[in-house]
């Protein structure tokens, strides 16, 4: 599809809508099931491109991935040590996360392997994984003095060496790429975070058995012996897919939605905070556990918003939602202030550059700064044709401009597949109720 027109809601949203498995926690189930001896059954997986770039890189690696339904899986490794080399050239597609990731798991392995991605990986920052890989031990080799794909990894010479390591960036790929190295270094590995980043990584490795250590802002993991894989993982839904219809039924007068199955992990639900600040009317019901991670269902109601201000203390917990919240700001009353944002400028695309130029198009007046966003409420909506940036992300955040203000037509809409295939289709349903 080259473009997907959006009309605008001639009425309120209303209906429940279960929310589809999370990203991050449907990556690491494939990849740590692959360090096990045992068959994971995963349900709820999320079988976004995104997701599927993991099991074709673990496929590659000797895991055996049967695909039992669209969202259920049993992933069947070789054991801690019984990754294969991998006969083919790896690719991570569009995923920062399985790059990144499967960088910390192969740099310590006695075989080579390399790395390619889409052009949008290409163009991605990689020497904040790369640098404290090498200081680790790691022989790998980059494009651009070691800092973008083509990535290739040789054996080291030596295992891994354990170290601490002070992130200067709040990343939990980085924080991820180093603990999983150093699954197999000599010694512990402790990782310090400027800021609490998300901890999936984290939560199912404990769950796999293995020993962490906590200290303040640190995490310390210790080589285990082995990897014990649980007989089912279960995925929660993801906030940040849930993110685009709690800001939808915010703006859109007279609406109230229920999303089903949300994972609500601390770690991820900044967003919550930031539209409650907002003056949203957001409610979780029913909290519970669900495959180790707290779920809930969110209501929410329509409500009267108003600007707010956060910076980077808050950014990692809501890191992929700027864009929807910035939609949120749009439709709300007084100005929003966002700083410490820089991070977005090397996600899928430059996302502060994106939404400048193109919720522009849709009326939104926003300020763009070098880390952040100034977006003056209030804006009177336009109809326009705007541009995806080839990133899911900001394809479903015009998609919710559109929808809630004077309709849009999205350039290169497809990309929502990377997390959310079925968007459209929710959305179509919503309208169409
Ligand atoms: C992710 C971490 C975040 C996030 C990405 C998924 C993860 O990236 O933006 O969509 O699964 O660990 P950073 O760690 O680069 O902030």
């Amino acid at each position: 599809m080259d473009s997907k027109i959006i009309r605008p809601a001639t009425k309120a949203l209303r209906g429940e809508i279960v929310i589809p498995g999370d990203k991050s926690v449907s990556h690491r189930a494939v990849m740590f099931s692959a360090l096990g001896t045992t068959p994971v059954h995963i349900t709820n997986f999320l079988p976004s491109a995104d997701c599927l770039s993991t099991v074709g890189v673990m496929r590659a690696l000797g895991a055996k991935v049967d695909i039992l339904g669209d969202t259920e899986l049993v992933v069947q490794g070789n054991g801690l040590h019984g990754l294969q080399e991998p006969e083919t050239v790896l690719d991570a597609g569009n995923s920062g996360t399985t790059l990144r990731l499967m960088m910390g798991m192969l740099a310590p392995q006695r075989f080579m392997s390399v790395f390619t991605g889409d052009s949008s990986l290409h163009k991605r920052p990689m020497g904040r994984v790369i640098n404290p890989l090498r200081k680790m031990g790691a022989n790998i080799f980059a494009r651009g003095e070691n800092t973008k794909l083509p990535i290739a990894i040789i054996p080291p010479k030596e295992p891994l060496q354990g170290f601490t390591y002070d992130m200067p960036v709040a990343s939990a790929q980085v924080k991820s790429a180093v603990l999983l190295a150093g699954l197999f270094a000599r010694g512990n590995t402790t990782v310090v975070e400027p800021y609490p980043s998300r901890n999936h990584t984290e939560l199912m490795l404990e769950a796999f058995g293995v020993n962490l250590e906590y200290d303040g802002n640190s995490i310390t993991v210790e080589p285990p012996e082995t990897m014990t894989a649980p007989e089912e993982l279960v995925v929660p839904g993801d906030i940040s897919s849930a993110a685009f219809w709690m800001v939808a039924a915010s703006i859109i007068p007279g609406s109230e939605l229920l999303l089903k199955n949300v994972g609500v992990n601390d770690t991820r639900t900044g967003i919550i905070d930031v539209m409650k600040a907002m003056g949203a009317d957001v409610a979780m019901l029913n909290k519970r556990k669900s495959g180790g991670e707290p779920v809930a269902d969110i209501r929410v109601r329509h409500a009267r918003l108003h600007g707010t201000s956060f910076g980077a203390d808050i950014i990692p917990r809501l890191v992929d939602e700027i864009p929807v919240i910035a939609v949120a700001a749009m439709f709300a009353e007084g100005d929003t202030i966002i700083t410490g944002a820089g991070e977005l400028r090397v996600k899928e695309t430059d996302r502060l550059e994106a939404i400048c130029a193109q919720f522009g198009k849709l009326g939104g007046v926003i300020d763009g700064q070098e880390d952040g966003l100034v977006i003056h409420g209030g804006s009177v909506p336009v109809n326009g044709e705007c541009f995806s940036h080839d990133d899911h992300r900001m394809a479903m955040s015009l998609a919710i401009a559109g929808m809630a203000g004077a309709g849009v037509t999205i350039v290169n809409p497809d990309c929502i597949a990377i997390s959310y295939p079925g968007f459209y289709d929710e959305l179509d349903n919503l309208l169409n109720k």
